[in-house]
């Protein structure tokens, strides 16, 4: 952490272009510089019509989420469902709950779209944090963006 506690950073959502702007700065840092994932596949259609949240540490963005609806429940489930994705934190500002504050602005959106579920694609190194907020891994192991990752879902 760099002086910013919990308590002091505000998550909203995304607003306008001038905000979406910032977050995809954060995952630029995050994702293109921090993880090599090449920026063809970062930046992607959804980032349209996603609902985007952004962790604000007083006029800085230090983290943000998106959540897309997807077109159809993921096999075996029924009903509408979401999915979150491009959650990031800055380094110096991760293991403070600001990655769980925006995971849970994002499920608070799915619940009130009355989804069903959210489906997720986590980085290996992240399932223990999916895990802690009720996410279960399925299937097998598999490369995207060069990286190990797994399916995961919660119902609700
Ligand atoms: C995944 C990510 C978004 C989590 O953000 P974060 O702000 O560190 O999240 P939190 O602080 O809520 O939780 C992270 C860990 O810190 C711990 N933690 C939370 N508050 C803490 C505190 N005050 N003191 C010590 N540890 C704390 C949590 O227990 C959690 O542990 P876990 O990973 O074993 O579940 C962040 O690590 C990140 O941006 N990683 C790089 C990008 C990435 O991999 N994204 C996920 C793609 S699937």
């Amino acid at each position: 952490m760099s002086g910013d506690t919990a308590a002091n950073v505000v998550i909203k959502p995304v607003e306008n272009e001038g905000e979406l702007f910032q977050a995809l700065a954060i995952r630029e840092i995050v994702f293109i510089e921090e993880q090599s994932v090449p920026e063809s596949l970062e930046r992607d259609a959804e980032d349209a019509q996603a609902f985007h949240v952004l962790a604000m540490a007083g006029k800085h963005a230090i983290g943000t989420g998106r959540l897309v609806s997807l077109p159809q429940p993921p096999a075996g489930e029924q009903g509408a469902w979401g999915r979150v994705g491009r959650m990031a934190v800055l380094q110096s500002n991760r293991k403070g709950g600001t990655g769980s504050r925006l995971l849970q602005a994002l499920e608070a959106e799915a619940r009130r779209r009355n989804l069903a579920g959210i489906l997720l694609h986590a980085q290996l190194s992240a399932m223990e944090f999916y895990k802690r907020h009720g996410y279960e891994p399925y299937g097998a192991v598999f490369e995207e963006a060069g990286m190990p990752h797994l399916e995961m879902k919660k119902r609700f």
